[in-house]
């Protein structure tokens, strides 16, 4: 009996060991990240923009399909964007592949993470073989026509796949198309986080979030008191807070400043050597957290922003050469659309219950999220951002709305 639980054991732990990383996907994951803060800042200046919501390390790989699909500068253009001229070009493609896999490897890290990835193309194209071959397998690409055309069918064809791609959870990536002219890409993806300590489902309320000092919004609050990772950066006037992810393999970071305030000083903070500061800082303690029980559907066209981060060529009609993807060079990215559903929600597994009522659970700290914080998921692992955003405006009806 004593030989079989251990013979069992070690079953268990060698098909749970750690697989390590390849070297191309390390600095691949390292290169994600710095896209992660580029991209984000990149957004954040966008006056219209409220929520964010963006998943570097997919961008990264969607950015491996255009390298997949580019020739001569076109390519290289977007090779240097990834910083992927740190691994040798036949690793490249291999390399992004193997990270995303990790990281989103639902089984191992006991979240849910749905990721569908299309390319359209107008009706005339065709798509060559070796392309639709490659970016399947290291992308997990689906290829589709569309008669962009009859605008309004092919607008409500791609919310409809969209939609159904993530059980319902994303009903909308996009009201329009202005460029029809071009080949679109698409993410849908729906995240959720799931806690290493979860929240009790009764342990929820109503309570006002404020946008700003006069805009409050009414939303679903949960509520726990346990150890987490906490930093006060009182020179900042924030807090950090990082809750652990099932397993410990990832977590998410809230960096929230001390009142309501616009997000932009936090921004100007926000850099990655200053995160690893935060979270080097960041110590394991009673806290009492409140935070919004709400789901976030968020989809930006990256189109614009990839770019100003340095992808001209891709983007320009009269530049691009993505020849690798027709045998043509009869095609340009019109729009990028990448749209994530994020539920905040209370499950995750039990929690240690011996600590409670004990000495450890004593004076918690307070993290009240009732106002616009910025946010990441970050792995352990690979180092990289599964996600990072903001949330400014949750979803609610209007409690207050003074002058
Ligand atoms: C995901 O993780 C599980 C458990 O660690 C492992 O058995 C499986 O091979 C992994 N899947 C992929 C696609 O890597
Ligand atoms: C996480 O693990 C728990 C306990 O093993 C399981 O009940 C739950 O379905 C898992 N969730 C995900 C998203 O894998």
């Amino acid at each position: 009996m004593w030989l079989r639980s251990l013979v069992a054991l070690c079953v268990l732990l060698s098909a749970t060991a750690d697989k390590k990383l390849s070297n191309h996907a390390t600095i691949l994951a390292d290169s994600s990240t710095n896209l992660a803060f580029n991209l984000y800042h990149n957004m954040a200046k966008d006056k219209d923009t409220e929520n964010i919501l963006i998943s570097p390390v997919v961008v990264a790989s969607s950015l491996g399909l255009v390298a997949l699909g580019g020739k001569s500068s076109t390519a290289s253009q977007v090779t240097t964007v990834l910083s992927g001229n740190k691994v040798k070009a036949e690793n490249l493609h291999a390399g992004l592949a193997e990270l995303l896999t990790e990281v989103s490897n639902s089984t191992a890290r006991n979240v849910t993470w749905k990721i569908s990835n299309r390319l359209y193309g107008p009706s005339s194209v065709n798509f060559a073989e070796d392309f639709v071959k490659n970016s399947k397998k290291h992308y997990n690409y689906e290829h589709a026509k569309i008669n962009f055309r009859d605008k309004r069918s092919a607008v409500s064809a791609i919310n409809e796949w969209a939609s159904k791609s993530t059980n319902g959870k994303l009903p909308e990536v996009t009201k329009d198309v202005e460029k029809t002219d071009g080949a679109m890409i698409i993410n849908a993806m729906f995240y959720k986080p799931h806690w290493d300590e979860q929240f009790h489902h009764k342990m929820v309320d109503n309570r006002g979030f404020l946008v700003h000092r006069s805009n409050t919004i009414s939303v679903p609050m949960m509520h726990r008191t346990g150890l987490y990772g906490f930093y006060e950066d009182t020179a900042n006037k924030l807090f950090v807070l990082e809750m652990a992810l099932a397993h410990k393999m990832s977590s998410v970071v809230l960096i929230m400043p001390y009142h309501v305030e616009s997000l932009e000083r936090l921004e100007k903070l926000l850099t990655r050597k200053q995160l690893d500061h935060w979270l080097a800082k960041v110590e394991q303690r009673a806290v009492a957290i409140s935070l919004p029980k709400v789901s976030m559907e968020v989809s930006h066209d990256l189109q614009k922003h990839l770019g100003k981060l340095g992808m001209t060529e891709a983007v320009d009609k009269a530049k691009a050469d993505l020849s690798s993807i027709s045998g043509k060079k009869d095609l340009y990215l019109s729009n990028v659309f990448h749209a994530s559903a994020m539920e905040w929600g209370t499950e995750g597994n039990p929690p240690d219950t011996s600590i409670f009522g004990t000495d450890k659970l004593k004076d918690p700290k307070l993290f009240y999220a009732d106002h616009p914080f910025i946010f990441l998921v970050k792995d352990k692992k690979t180092g990289s951002i599964l996600f990072i955003g903001r949330l400014v405006r949750p979803k609610g009806n209007i409690m207050r709305d003074e002058l």
